[in-house]
């Protein structure tokens, strides 16, 4: 399959709905860099910024900082790559991932995944985290204190990662990486200075499901995060 099919095949999905989403097994991914997925690593394991990510995993497995902790079954730290291209950062866990103590593993995790597929990455090769890492109860928006109490284990994870870029799914993960009230409608489609690293804002995948209007924009948002890439 060529290049330009294959993202064609993207494109009408993300247009028209997922029933059909299937990348070619067994293709590469990027036809004008075979071989060298987007996100290949960049340099070899780096035992201390495994150490800083193991350190927030083991704090936030005992942290009771804010009320969120009452309800969790269990803490969502986040996972992946140490070395990713890309970091990820959704809202909060759902009842899957507080159940399986996973990142983005429910329904909406199973369409984030084509998203990333879609950009030209691998999953296991970027990062994906919450702003918070306790399932607010019946899945209600965390609330600011609680986003507040939570931020500073996302930003040891973003220190220790480095990713080259930040996307921020959805609205709250936005605002709080941001520093801002806009909605994140006004924040997608363009490309975020945060402390030196791009950012990149775009809709939730929980919102998109549930309004194909997102699509195009969404889709236009990770076109733009593949360009991001093969430019950095
Ligand atoms: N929604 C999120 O924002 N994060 C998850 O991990 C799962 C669903
Ligand atoms: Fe701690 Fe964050 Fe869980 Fe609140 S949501 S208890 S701050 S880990």
């Amino acid at each position: 399959m060529t290049k330009r099919s294959a993202l064609d095949l993207i494109d009408d999905w993300l247009a028209t709905g997922f029933k059909s989403a299937r990348l070619p097994e067994g293709q590469p991914r990027e036809a004008d860099s075979p071989g060298a997925p987007l996100g290949a690593r960049r340099r070899a394991a780096d035992p201390a910024r495994q150490a800083a990510l193991d350190a927030v995993a083991r704090e936030v497995a005992g942290c009771s900082r804010c009320q969120l902790s009452l309800n969790r079954t269990r803490t969502v730290a986040g996972e992946g790559s140490i070395d990713p291209p890309v970091l990820f950062v959704g809202e909060g866990p759902g009842e899957e991932e507080d159940r399986t103590g996973r990142p983005f593993v429910g329904a909406a995790g199973r369409y984030l995944d084509k998203w990333i597929a879609a950009a030209g990455l691998d999953r296991r090769a970027c990062f994906i985290a919450n702003c918070v890492k306790c399932r607010p109860p019946q899945n209600r928006e965390p609330h600011p204190d609680e986003i507040g109490a939570c931020l500073p284990y996302l930003e040891r994870q973003i220190a220790a990662l480095a990713p080259r870029a930040i996307v921020c799914l959805g609205r709250i993960a936005s605002q709080a990486l941001l520093g801002t009230s806009t909605g994140v409608g006004a924040l997608r489609g363009k490309v975020h200075d945060r402390r030196g690293i791009p950012l990149l804002a775009t809709y939730h995948p929980s919102a998109v499901l549930s309004d194909q209007g997102l699509r195009a924009p969404v889709w236009e948002d990770l076109k733009r995060l593949k360009g991001l890439l093969r430019d950095a």
